[in-house]
């Protein structure tokens, strides 16, 4: 196994400045601007930069359009900073915590590519955002920029990480740190899914991503359990145990737990993720074009994770029950065959029509696992389901599930963290696409509403519980490059997640 290179993510320090954007102490301040702004709020810029600003925007250089760069030198008139970058951000009337999580990120990879790694981050303080949502924006944007996912090459080409990031807010501007420290944590934490998405198929096993996930989560004082096969097949789980027969690596359950003291007995927040280190499609094998991509097919695995990990660190006085189910699916000739029974660990049993719709199995026994293990409230993230694309394309995620307060929990949750998500309908008329002559149900649903009918096989396996479900096949992974968002993994639905756990107090569940 090739060992790993270059870091991945590194941790700048993130401090909020209570002073003018003259007086700020990053070799690069970056300063959001609206279409057609008067600069008002940002005085003495033009000076500073010798008439630069005006000259770019009288020329049409620079216009504010969103994520536009303009970078001149700064040092005149007294000014600290000895360059300013310009960074669009679009109508002021649109402007969004959002958008400047996608401004800050947009600074960040600016920054590192002109290897400057002191930048500073000016709020406007004219754009009306709350200013603890601000701050912590702003902080997950910077922390976003430092991710690179060339982990294995072996030249030497130096990397400029960002090493601190002033936010910088107007003198008395009120206590921001612990937002900022907040946006910080959520960001590293996302960097981190991104970092474990990242590792191909021969690195990240389902043993060492277990053993991984269980060294990182008691690094934060959480208490971890792994499920070898042994165990596995003593509790039944006959879908993860199928979905696994093709492989010579054996599967295994991620369970992590955070039980602060104190918390209410209930809700217990039960999250799922979907674990396969690779998806081949087994015997329903995968196109041999693009299946390279199916290393992150454990992405939500490594949400759920990473989540966790923030929602311990931040403290969050809720309790939490972790699942992840993670196997390879391979072809072979112990791989499970299509028309095969499987018995999940609930007792239901299903007909595998394809072998390559084994996301929903493996989340089946999941499911089971999280709400015997006292769970009460389940979200599932999972690279699901290609429908799941061409229905939401690949910047927003499926979210199903019900009741309704529960979906909406979420999706607020999702909105917060800058994960966009868009509701999908779970009727029951669709289960008859489920129906199997031999067992309780098939796992496939054919092609049409692809995406609805891998819920509805995975809400089989939910009882009750309140549950939320989301496909994040088109989330997780960046096929372009953008001004705010580097190719690659994305770390989608981790800051969700936690959001979620972080707000689930207030809930009143
Ligand atoms: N991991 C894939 C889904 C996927 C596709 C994720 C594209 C990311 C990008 C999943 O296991 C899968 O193969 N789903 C099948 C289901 C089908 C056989 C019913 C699919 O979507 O084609
Ligand atoms: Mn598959
Ligand atoms: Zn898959």
């Amino acid at each position: 196994m090739p060992e790993l290179i270059q870091t991945v993510h590194t941790v700048p320090a993130v401090s909020i400045a209570r002073r003018q954007a003259s007086e700020s102490s990053g070799d690069l301040l970056a300063i959001p601007v609206f279409e057609k702004d008067d600069f008002a709020s940002v005085g003495g810029v033009d000076a500073a930069t010798g008439g630069e600003v005006s000259r770019a925007f009288q020329s049409g250089e620079f216009t504010g359009k969103l994520y536009e760069l303009f970078l001149t030198p700064a040092g005149r008139d007294g000014w600290r900073p000895r360059r300013v970058v310009l960074v669009g951000a679009g109508p002021r009337t649109e402007y969004s915590t959002e958008r400047l999580r996608r401004i800050a990120t947009t600074a960040g990879l600016a920054a590192r590519q002109r290897r400057v790694s002191r930048l500073s981050v000016l709020h406007r303080h004219d754009s009306g955002l709350d200013m603890a949502r601000a701050a912590q924006a702003m902080a997950e944007g910077i922390l976003l920029a430092n991710f690179d996912g060339a982990m294995y090459k072996t030249d030497d080409q130096p990397r400029t990480w960002l090493e601190s990031a002033e936010l910088v807010f107007a003198p008395g501007t009120p206590d921001l740190e612990r937002a900022a420290e907040r946006g910080r944590v959520l960001g590293e934490c996302s960097n981190l899914a991104r970092e474990l998405s990242n590792e191909p198929g021969n690195t990240l096993t389902p043993r060492v991503f277990a053993d991984r996930a269980a060294e990182l989560a008691r690094e934060v004082g959480l208490t971890v359990e792994i499920l070898d096969e042994r165990r596995i097949a003593e509790l039944g789980m006959g879908l993860l145990l199928g979905v696994a027969k093709g492989s010579h690596e054996p599967p295994r359950v991620i369970v992590i737990r955070h039980e602060p003291k104190g918390a209410p007995a209930s809700p217990v927040l039960g999250l799922v993720g979907k674990g396969i280190t690779f998806d081949t499609g087994g015997i329903s094998i995968k196109p041999a074009e693009n299946m390279d991509r199916m290393k992150d097919d454990m992405a939500g695995g490594a949400a759920v994770l990473g989540a966790t990990i923030a929602a311990a660190r931040l403290g969050a006085r809720v309790r939490i029950i972790s699942v992840i189910p993670s196997t390879e699916n391979m072809p072979g000739g112990h791989a499970i065959k299509p028309g095969d029974i499987l018995r999940s660990a609930s007792g239901k049993t299903v007909e595998v029509l394809n072998t390559d719709a084994e996301g929903r199995l493996i989340l089946g026994d999941g499911l089971w696992y999280a709400r015997q293990l006292g769970a009460t409230h389940l979200v599932d993230v999972a690279t699901l389901t290609g429908a799941c694309v061409v229905a939401l394309g690949k910047s927003t995620s499926g979210l199903f599930g019900r009741p309704l307060s529960w979906v909406e929990a979420v999706r607020r949750a999702a909105d917060r963290a800058g994960d966009r998500s868009w509701p999908m309908p779970i009727f029951d008329d669709y289960k008859e696409q489920l129906k199997s002559e031999i067992a309780d149900f098939t796992n496939t649903g054919g092609r049409p509403a692809g995406a609805i009918t891998a819920a509805l096989f995975i809400k089989e396996f939910v009882g009750e519980h309140p549950w939320a479900h989301l496909d994040i096949a088109g989330t997780a992974w960046a096929e372009d490059a953008k001004p705010y968002q580097q190719k690659g993994a994305t770390g989608v639905a981790v800051r969700t997640l936690a959001e979620l756990a972080l707000d689930a107090e207030t809930l009143n569940l």
